[in-house]
C-alpha cells in the first residue's frame, strides 16, 4: 500500500539546494513535468496472442489510446479508447519530483500473430506512433538485453556517454534483426536505467533521437536493482540503510517502505504475481510461458518462499498451455567472475521439477552461460535440465573474470571488456523444435550460439482449441451427416473424422488440404444414428464429441424454396419434385396459411426479422410428408423492406446492445464477418452491402460480397451452398489483384471477402 510521504521533508530539501554526492559528481533534485503524454510502453498482457497492456503517463486527467492494425497506416480503422488516469503524487518525490496521471489500457480482443501501431493523445497532444506485435502459434523470435543504465547525464563511472549508450542500445537491434530476423518482442533483465528514482531517466529512456527500442516493440522488463535505487543511496533500503540493518526482514513490514514503486509507476505489468508482490508477473508469448521473477523481493529473509509457491502454481494452472518455460529476473544464477553459485540455489529444485528450459538474469555486466543443468550438475538426459543465462551490459563497467571453480558446468564465458563498446544483446528463436540462442555484439558478431531441444511436444494453447472445436458445427439432412468447420480455423486441426453408427467413417485434413468439412452420405433416413466425431489437432492432441443425430423425414422433396418481400407482403414459392396435394405453411411453428399453389403470402406485419418459415407438404389424405424450414435472414434487411441500408444497420445494432441471444440460423446468415457470432462488427458490415435490394433469397445459397479495404461495395454473387466464388475480383486501374481476406471456396454461409491491392 502507498502512503504519502514525508513532502515536508521534500520541501526543506529542495529549499536548502538539497545536494547528494554519488562517486564523483554533485546532483540536484529537479522539478519534471510530463509534457502531454510520455513513458509510454506495450507491456505483455497475460497471453499475447490476444492481450496487450498499453501504460503511459499523461499531465492530463483525461487522455486515450489510439491504436489499429499496422495495414491502417492512416488510421481509419483505429479504435480510440478514453482514459482517466490514477493521479500519482507519491511515487517520484526524492530526487526527480514528477507528478503525473498514470494511465493503463489493458486489450484484450487483439489479432493474433498481427502488428499494431498505437498513439496516445491529451488535449491537442499526440504522442509518437508506437508499435506492437501480438504472439501467433508458429516461431517467432525475440530481443534480450539487460543492464542497460539509461540515463540523462554523462560523468558517471559509465564507461560511455549517456548518448552513447541509446545509440549502442539501437546498434544492437540492428545487428539482431539483421542476424535473427525481425523481433517480435523485447525481454530485458532489470537495470533498465541508472537509478530508477530519476523520473529523468525514464524520459531519456523514452526519447526517439538515438533509440526507438521502446517504441519499436512490446517490453517485457523485470525489475532490478537500478530500479529500486534512489539517489542518496546504493541501497535498495532507500530512505533506512541502517534502520533495519540488524534484521533487514523488518524493512518489508514498513509501510514506508517503498520497494518496488518506482518500476510499478513507469511499467503496466500484468497483475498476476504472488499476493503483495506485483513486480513479479507471468505471460504466455506464442508456445512459452515467461515467469518473471522480481530478484530483490525473493531473499530468503524477504518473499523467496511467497515467489517460490506462486512459481509452481503458475506453471502448474498452465499445463496443456506452454511448450517451453522461460524464467527471469535480475540478479545473477551464477557469479560470471567466478562461476559460483550466486542464486541459482533458491529455485534450481523448482526448475529441475518444472522443467524450465531457460533461465536468464543480468547484473553482473559479464556473459556467462551454463551447459544443460539438472540437480546443480551436468544433464545426463537432454529432455532434463536448464540453461543459466547471465547476460552482458550495455556499455558500462565491464568486470573481469578471475578464477572459475565450476569450469565444466558452463559452455561460454566472456567478459565485454573484450567486446567493442563493452556491449552485447542476445536474440531467441523459438520453433516447434526448440529455441535457438544467439549472443551479438556491436559488430554482429555471434559470440555464442547454442539450442535447446524442445523437451515437450508442441503444443496449441487450450483456448485455440477449445475456439477451434466450437467452430465445428453438426448438421443432419435427409439421408447425410455432416461436420462444417469455421475456415479461420482450419489452420489448428489436423484431421476431423465422423462415425456413423460405429461403421462409415469419413474424415478431412483442414490444415493440409484446406478443406472445411466433411460429409458421410447415403445413410438411413428417417433414423437416429450415433454419431462420433474425433478431432486430431496440429500438435497432435485430440477431441471427441459424441451425440445423435436424426436424418429428416422426405425434406428434399422440396427445392428451390424462397422468400421475396414485396411491399406489405412477403411471399414464399418453392417447388416440389413429388406430387403433393396441398400445402402449409406455419410462422414461427404456428400455422398460418394453407395452398395448393406453389406460393404463399404473408402479411409483412405478422413478421419479425428473424421469423421462422416452416413449410409442410401433405398428400391426398392430409398427412404431412415433408417439411422444411427457412428463415428470411437477412442478408442485413433487418426491416424487411427489401433494401439493405443504414436502417438495417441500426436495428442490428439496437439487438445486439440489448443482448439478443441469436439463434444458429441467424448467425448463418447475419455473421457476415465470420467470428461465429453476432456482433457489432456484422452491423458495420451491412453498410458495405447498403442500397441494394433483396431481389430473392433462396434455400442454400448465400450471398458473397466484395469489398474493398475501406468497405466500399465491389462486387457480389449469389453463391449455392458448397459451391466456389465464381466471379474475378474487379479490375481496378493501376493496381493488381493480390487476394481476399477469406477463403472463398466451399461456401457455406454469407460472407464478405476484402479484397486486397497494390
Ligand atoms: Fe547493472
Ligand atoms: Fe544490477
Amino acid at each position: 500500500m502507498k502512503k504519502i510521504r514525508k513532502l515536508v521533508l521534500f520541501f526543506i530539501l529542495v529549499v536548502l539546494g538539497f545536494s547528494i554526492s554519488y562517486a564523483s559528481i554533485t546532483t540536484f533534485a529537479t522539478l519534471l513535468s510530463v509534457s502531454g503524454v510520455d513513458i509510454i510502453y506495450a507491456n505483455p498482457g497475460e497471453n499475447c496472442m490476444n492481450e496487450v497492456t498499453i501504460s503511459w503517463h499523461s499531465s492530463k486527467a483525461n487522455s486515450k489510446l489510439i491504436y489499429t492494425t499496422a495495414d491502417d497506416k492512416n488510421y481509419e480503422k483505429a479504435k480510440t479508447i478514453e482514459v482517466t488516469g490514477i493521479y500519482d503524487e507519491t511515487s517520484f518525490i526524492y530526487y526527480d519530483v514528477c507528478k503525473f496521471y498514470k494511465c493503463r489500457v489493458d486489450l484484450k480482443d487483439l489479432k493474433a500473430n498481427t502488428e499494431y501501431i498505437y498513439k496516445v493523445q491529451t488535449d491537442n497532444i499526440v504522442s509518437r506512433e508506437h508499435k506492437f506485435k501480438t504472439a501467433g502459434t508458429g516461431s517467432f523470435t525475440f530481443g534480450y538485453m539487460s543492464d542497460i543504465h539509461a540515463v540523462n547525464y554523462d560523468n558517471l563511472d559509465l564507461g560511455m556517454t549517456a548518448v552513447k549508450k541509446l545509440q549502442t542500445v539501437q546498434t544492437l537491434i540492428n545487428r539482431s534483426t539483421k542476424e535473427s530476423g525481425k523481433l517480435d518482442f523485447m525481454l530485458t533483465t532489470g537495470d533498465e536505467v541508472w537509478r530508477g528514482s530519476q523520473y529523468s531517466n525514464w524520459l531519456e529512456w523514452s526519447k526517439n533521437e538515438y533509440t526507438t527500442a521502446t517504441e519499436d516493440y512490446l517490453w517485457a522488463g523485470a525489475p532490478g536493482n537500478h530500479e529500486y535505487y534512489t539517489q542518496t543511496t546504493s541501497s535498495v533500503w532507500n530512505y533506512y540503510p541502517d534502520k533495519y540493518a540488524s534484521d533487514p526482514s523488518k524493512i518489508y513490514e514498513d509501510p514506508d517502505y517503498f520497494y518496488n514503486t518506482y518500476f510499478n509507476a513507469i511499467k503496466g505489468v500484468p497483475q498476476n504475481g504472488p499476493e503483495g508482490v506485483n513486480s513479479c508477473y507471468w505471460f504466455l508469448y506464442g508456445n512459452v510461458l515467461f515467469m518473471c521473477i522480481d530478484s530483490m523481493q525473493s531473499s530468503e529473509y524477504a518473499k523467496l518462499s511467497i515467489i517460490r509457491q506462486w512459481f509452481k502454481e503458475v506453471v502448474k494452472k498452465n499445463e496443456g498451455n506452454y511448450q517451453y518455460i522461460v524464467a527471469y529476473q535480475h540478479y545473477p544464477w551464477y557469479d560470471f567472475q567466478t562461476g559460483v553459485d550466486k542464486y541459482a540455489y533458491r529455485w534450481n529444485d523448482i526448475f529441475d521439477e518444472f522443467g524450465v528450459d531457460l533461465a536468464l538474469s543480468g547484473h553482473m555486466h559479464g556473459y556467462l552461460r551454463s551447459k544443460q543443468l539438472y540437480n546443480g550438475a551436468i544433464s545426463d538426459d537432454e529432455m532434463k535440465g536448464t540453461y543459466y543465462v547471465v547476460s552482458p551490459q550495455i556499455g558500462d563497467r565491464p568486470k573481469a573474470i578471475t578464477a572459475y571453480n565450476n569450469v565444466d558446468l558452463f559452455g561460454c564465458w566472456e567478459s565485454t571488456i573484450n567486446y567493442p563498446d563493452y556491449s552485447a544483446m542476445s536474440t531467441i528463436t523459438v520453433t516447434k523444435e526448440g529455441m535457438t540462442y544467439k549472443l551479438l555484439n556491436v559488430k554482429g558478431e555471434v559470440k555464442d550460439e547454442f539450442t535447446i531441444k524442445a523437451k515437450r511436444p508442441y503444443i496449441l494453447q487450450n483456448q485455440i482449441k477449445e475456439a477451434a472445436f466450437d467452430s465445428i458445427t453438426l448438421s443432419s439432412d435427409s439421408s447425410s451427416i455432416s461436420a462444417h468447420m469455421d475456415p479461420n480455423n482450419m489452420q489448428y486441426v489436423k484431421n476431423i473424422q465422423l462415425i456413423i453408427d460405429n461403421e462409415k467413417v469419413k474424415s478431412c485434413n483442414p490444415d493440409a488440404n484446406k478443406v472445411s468439412y466433411v460429409s458421410v452420405s447415403g445413410i438411413d433416413t428417417n433414423k437416429v444414428h450415433d454419431c462420433v466425431m474425433n478431432v486430431t489437432f496440429i500438435d497432435g492432441s485430440k477431441k471427441t464429441y459424441q451425440t445423435k443425430l436424426a436424418t429428416g423425414a422426405k425434406s428434399n422433396i422440396i427445392n428451390k424454396l424462397a422468400l421475396e418481400s414485396t411491399g406489405a407482403k412477403m411471399k414464399l414459392s418453392w417447388e416440389v419434385s413429388e406430387n403433393a396435394s396441398s400445402y402449409k405453411v406455419y410462422v414461427d411453428d404456428k400455422e398460418y396459411a394453407s395452398s395448393s399453389n406453389n406460393y404463399a403470402e404473408i402479411d409483412l406485419k405478422d413478421l419479425k426479422y428473424n421469423s421462422k418459415y416452416s413449410l409442410a407438404c401433405l398428400d391426398a389424405s392430409g398427412k404431412i410428408i415433408c417439411m422444411k424450414d427457412i428463415y428470411y435472414t437477412n442478408y442485413g434487411d433487418m426491416n424487411l423492406d427489401n433494401k439493405i441500408d443504414k436502417n438495417d444497420a441500426s436495428i442490428l445494432v439496437d439487438l445486439i446492445l440489448k443482448n439478443k441471444d441469436f439463434d444458429e440460423t441467424s448467425i448463418k446468415f447475419i455473421d457476415n464477418n465470420k467470428d461465429g457470432r453476432v456482433d457489432i462488427g456484422d452491423a458495420y458490415k451491412i453498410l458495405s452491402c447498403a442500397n441494394n435490394t433483396i431481389d430473392k433469397i433462396k434455400e442454400g445459397t448465400y450471398l458473397v460480397t466484395i469489398v474493398d479495404v475501406d468497405g466500399n461495395l465491389l462486387a457480389f454473387e449469389e453463391v449455392s451452398e458448397g459451391a466456389d466464388l465464381s466471379i474475378t475480383a474487379p479490375t481496378i486501374a493501376g493496381k493488381t489483384f493480390k487476394g481476399y481476406s477469406n477463403p472463398y471456396k466451399n461456401i457455406t454461409s454469407n460472407l464478405v471477402l476484402v479484397a486486397y491491392y497494390e
